[in-house]
């Protein structure tokens, strides 16, 4: 079964055709970053209308490169939720209109699951049942998978995600915008040791986090203290630092917890090199096998939408005719693979 998959939940037009049995065809990403850089964050309203402009062109650019015709795609998965809902309705108006036209099936996926199955793109996927690390712009959690479908939350962030925290932080260190890697790529000249960072929640038993007093922490720092290069790249790195810290000791505690052998990490701030060699040696302690997605599938794309879609549509599920895409969806409220959707 061939499955175009469609990503329009924010800032990234992401579009790929994933095949059933031969794994990815092609895919392509258009980001918007260049266009919302100078409001500094995301404009919902010139997201919506880019998505718009690019996504039909970007969906014919993909199959002329994979060598395939409109006819050859069997099913259409497009994001429906969570995100902004004008960017959302724009994959999922274009998803169902061209299922229509194809006359073949049509799912909306939940864009976190598109992130936590990202790392089964990979030539050694992750085998359940596993702990999943999803870090990204608009959610943090740690999410139990004792089979694929089936999600139990064990914790989230109870203020900012980590993206976001990463994000206001290299905002307030003048980095501009989208802050995460520029924060990343700074932090690598500094020296985390210099300034004292607390790790959030980590003194008391739970799987939540909160980032949002780190955050605070930073801007007390940077404020009151020197303004110099040197002094920006240490606050940057004792930042990410604690960052990471922070989720290394949830991870930890989830997989004691669970008892799992196996950690995925994925979202965007799985991209974050620092957070993934740490996981990894974690792992080698720990005895854990750690798996995450290659860089360009951590941040949003069209591939893990194509592939979480294609897990379900080869399960007999699909969705009903209606327009419909949802800024909140709880992950924990999917329906287990193998049960028709209402
Ligand atoms: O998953 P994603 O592309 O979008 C959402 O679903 O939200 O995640 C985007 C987030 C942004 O907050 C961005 O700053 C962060 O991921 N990010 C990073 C890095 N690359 C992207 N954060 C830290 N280090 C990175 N290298
Ligand atoms: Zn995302």
């Amino acid at each position: 079964m061939i499955v175009l998959g469609i990503e329009t939940s924010c800032d990234e037009t992401g579009v790929a055709l994933y095949d059933s049995e031969a794994g990815l065809l092609g895919h392509a990403l258009f980001s918007q970053v260049d266009i919302h850089a100078e409001y500094g964050g995301v404009v919902p309203e010139i997201a919506s209308r880019d998505h718009v402009r690019k996504l039909l062109p970007l969906i014919n650019q993909c199959l002329e490169k994979a060598g395939l015709e409109r006819n050859d795609i069997d099913a259409v998965a497009y994001t429906a939720g969570p995100g902004l809902i004008g960017a959302l309705l724009v994959g999922t108006a274009t998803g169902r209109s061209i299922a229509m036209a194809l006359g073949c099936p049509a799912l909306a996926v939940h864009h976190m699951e598109g992130h936590l199955l990202a790392p089964m793109l990979e030539e050694h996927p992750p085998e359940v049942p596993f702990v999943a690390l999803l870090v990204s712009g608009g959610h943090s959690m740690l999410v139990e998978v004792r089979r694929i479908g089936e999600y139990r939350i064990l914790g989230e962030t109870l203020d900012d995600s980590a993206g976001e925290a990463f994000d206001k932080t290299a905002k307030l260190l003048d980095l501009g915008y989208p802050g995460g890697p520029a924060l990343a790529r700074l932090a690598e000249h500094g020296d985390p040791e210099r300034f004292s960072f607390p790790r959030p929640m980590t003194n008391r038993p739970g799987l939540d986090f909160s980032f949002s007093g780190l955050k605070t922490h930073t801007r007390n720092l940077w404020l009151k203290g020197e303004k110099d290069d040197k002094t920006r790249a240490d606050i940057a790195a004792g930042f990410q630092q604690a960052v990471v810290d922070t989720l290394l000791i949830k991870c930890r505690r989830a997989m004691q917890q669970t008892r799992a052998g196996q950690l995925v990490i994925a979202g965007g701030v799985g991209a974050n090199l620092v957070l993934r060699e740490t996981l990894q040696r974690a792992g080698k302690k720990h005895g854990w096998k750690v798996s995450y997605p290659r860089l360009e599938f951590c941040t949003d794309n069209g591939a893990m939408i194509a592939l979480a879609g294609c897990q379900r549509l080869l399960a007999g599920q699909h969705t009903g005719p209606g327009l419909q895409a949802f800024a909140r969806w709880p992950l924990d409220q999917l329906p287990p693979i193998g049960a028709q959707r209402p």
